[in-house]
């Protein structure tokens, strides 16, 4: 009997702290965020109707039970522990730096976490205000700060959608690499810094795609900039 009565405490223990470090997530770097849930099967729309995406938390899976469970058979909502590792990279890779961006809610976007669990996509994401910097395939990017010094935000090397650099090869929206390491070595802190948006500079992330290099640059205050000296 007491053995078993400390078994169940020690399990809601870890339950509790599990919805605790959850909350905290939430409240402490999520707390003004935009909030978006979409139900397995939809498409997540994200959008800042001025500034640039920053997703700051994402999970495609299931942590409770009411979410999306509309006509659902218990069995399938049962389990609320299930969360897909690559949730939150997944989801700021399509979406970080642009204004606006769907992702599919989807088994074939973030592998299935938990076989025959009807799940959903829960981001929280949030509005900066970025500079977004273009830069089509084969030409140079002349990247300058008027005031402050370059922080980057996001870098990525490929295509996120056809309208941007036009061109016969511009046959997909889904050519993602993240080169913020890469951008942020050569850019942060001067005033200006010129890259050539190349596939030699770059690696290659899709072959025979047309590309084009999209860096958002945090806009930074002049507080921020002497808290750091
Ligand atoms: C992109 O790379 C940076 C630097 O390595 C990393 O901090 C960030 O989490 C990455 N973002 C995504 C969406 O993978």
């Amino acid at each position: 009997m007491f053995p078993s009565t400390m078994l169940v405490q020690k399990l809601s223990g870890v339950t509790l702290l599990l919805l605790l470090c959850q909350h905290a997530c939430f409240l402490s770097a999520c707390d003004d965020a935009k909030q978006s849930v979409t139900c397995e099967g939809d498409s997540a729309s994200l959008s800042c109707g001025s500034g640039f995406i920053n997703v700051l938390c994402a999970n495609y899976g299931r942590t409770d039970g009411e979410t999306c469970s509309a006509g659902k058979p218990p069995g399938q909502l049962s389990n609320v522990h299930c969360s897909s590792e690559t949730s939150l990279q997944t989801t700021a890779t399509r979406c970080n730096g642009r204004e606006s961006c769907s992702v599919p809610a989807v088994n074939s976007v973030f592998n299935d976490p938990c076989f025959g669990t009807y799940k959903y996509l829960d981001v929280a994401y949030e509005c900066l205000q970025s500079k977004q910097h273009i830069t089509c395939e084969g030409f140079r990017g002349d990247i300058t700060c008027e005031e402050g010094v370059i922080s980057v935000h996001y870098a990525n090397y490929g295509r996120r959608n056809l309208a941007t650099c036009p061109h016969e090869l511009a046959t997909t929206a889904h050519c993602y690499s993240n080169r913020t390491d890469r951008m942020r070595s050569r850019c942060n802190g001067k005033k200006s810094c010129h890259v050539l948006a190349s596939n030699s500079e770059f690696s290659d992330p899709c072959v025979g795609v047309y590309k084009y290099l999209e860096v958002t640059l945090l806009r930074m205050s002049l507080s921020m900039i002497r808290i750091r000296r």
